[in-house]
């Protein structure tokens, strides 16, 4: 650890870690490469707003790869070790693999992750892995077929996502996750029935709590089945073992199955949050740099980075912003201040999640 009162002259080139308002590190930088999206989810792009003349970004208006990898470069340098790539639907990218290789290569870069709705993803799980992506997250919020195609707003097919799953598995992409959002009255019947798909599998389920996130999701207290009635029925049939953090900031409370049979997580941000470890920085595909998934405003970096902003300036501009970083919207949340959207905050597949 670098001390700060060091007087060993060799210590005083190794810059203090970079830490914000409330003394938390960046760790990860998760990257948005596209605000378009093959399911329409309805908590997330309802049809009825995301219908066939939507405008979408448009190509010159998202970051190229050469302007991405300047700024996962940079944030290396600052302290990111963890790369998520995410969309809209990031698999929607044909040529994704060609980014892959170049952050992959990047050092610093210590784990290299991808979140999907795996509807794609049975084809592109070998070049993946050969182009360096270290492992996968599918978005997967139920087993059963009709509560799926609802969920996917009526655009995925069950067979295919899961053969995607089995495909990133032969490619190595592991280990393996499945993020399930659960909300009440939609798809809390049939967590059970998830769980029990994949216990076994040696892939790790994790159940969401539906969060506020964007401004179009119509959420309602109500519909959040908390982590620990979840904790509770899940125990009743499988007991549960809870299990170390497997690093500082993990939003997920990780248990194992007594039986041996794998690992589930749970992931609490509204009934328990988890602000006061968060590592995270989330850039747009349009090149906006927010602090928090909540967030209300962002920086713009694309300007910069299309005036071809000289490393050394954007590692001053990106540790501006992380020192002044005061989020933790989770933490502040009440119910009244969530339904009642006071602010206008940035739409989850802008971000990913
Ligand atoms: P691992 O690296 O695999 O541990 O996961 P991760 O930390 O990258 O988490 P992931 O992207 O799989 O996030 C899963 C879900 O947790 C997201 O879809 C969000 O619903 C929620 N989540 C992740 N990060 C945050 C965060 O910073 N704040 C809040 N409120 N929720 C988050
Ligand atoms: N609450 C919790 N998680 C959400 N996601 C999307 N919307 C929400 C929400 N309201 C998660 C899903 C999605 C990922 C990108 O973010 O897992 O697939
Ligand atoms: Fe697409 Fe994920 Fe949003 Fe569903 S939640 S519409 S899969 S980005
Ligand atoms: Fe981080 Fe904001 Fe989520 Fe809190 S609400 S954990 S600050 S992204």
């Amino acid at each position: 650890m670098t001390s700060n009162t060091s007087t060993d002259p060799a210590d005083s080139k190794t810059p203090a870690p970079l830490q914000d308002a409330l003394a938390r590190p960046l760790h990860d930088l998760r990257v948005s490469l596209l605000d378009q999206c093959n399911f329409r989810c309805p908590y997330c792009m309802p049809e009825a707003e995301f219908h066939a003349d939507y405008e979408f970004l448009r190509r010159e208006q998202r970051l190229h790869y050469d302007e991405i990898l300047k700024v996962v470069r940079v944030a290396t340098q600052l302290g990111v070790c963890k790369i998520r790539l995410t969309g809209g639907e990031p698999l929607l990218d044909k040529n994704i693999t060609t980014l892959i290789a170049g952050i992959s290569e990047l050092p610093g870069v210590e784990d290299l992750a991808l979140t999907t709705n795996g509807m794609l993803l049975g084809p592109m799980a070998h070049g993946l892995a050969e182009a360096g992506l270290h492992r996968i997250t599918i978005s997967l919020d139920s087993t059963d077929r009709d509560v799926f195609e609802h969920m996917s707003g009526g655009r995925g097919d069950l067979d295919t996502v899961l053969a995607g799953i089995d495909a990133a598995e032969r490619a190595g992409l592991s280990p393996i996750k499945i993020n399930a959002v659960v909300q009440r009255g939609v798809n809390d019947h049939s967590v059970m029935d998830l769980l029990d798909h994949f216990r076994g599998s040696g892939h790790i389920v994790r159940l969401i709590e539906f969060m506020d996130v964007g401004n179009r999701n119509g959420w309602r207290m109500d519909q959040v089945v908390p982590s620990r009635q979840l904790l509770e029925r899940v125990k009743k049939r499988w007991p549960l073992r809870r299990a170390d953090r497997n690093y500082p900031g993990e939003v997920a409370r990780r248990y194992e199955y007594v039986d041996g049979q794998g690992e589930i997580g749970f992931i609490s941000s509204v009934t328990e949050p988890f602000c006061g470890g968060c590592s995270r920085a989330r850039l747009s595909a349009d090149g906006v740099l927010y602090t928090c998934l909540f967030g209300t405003q962002g920086t713009d970096l694309r300007e910069s980075l299309r005036h071809d902003v000289h490393d050394d300036e954007l590692k001053d501009i990106l540790s501006r912003i992380w020192l002044q970083r005061a989020d933790r919207y989770s933490e502040l949340r009440s119910p009244q201040l969530a339904e009642a959207h006071v602010q206008r905050k940035v739409e989850m597949y802008r971000i990913g999640g």
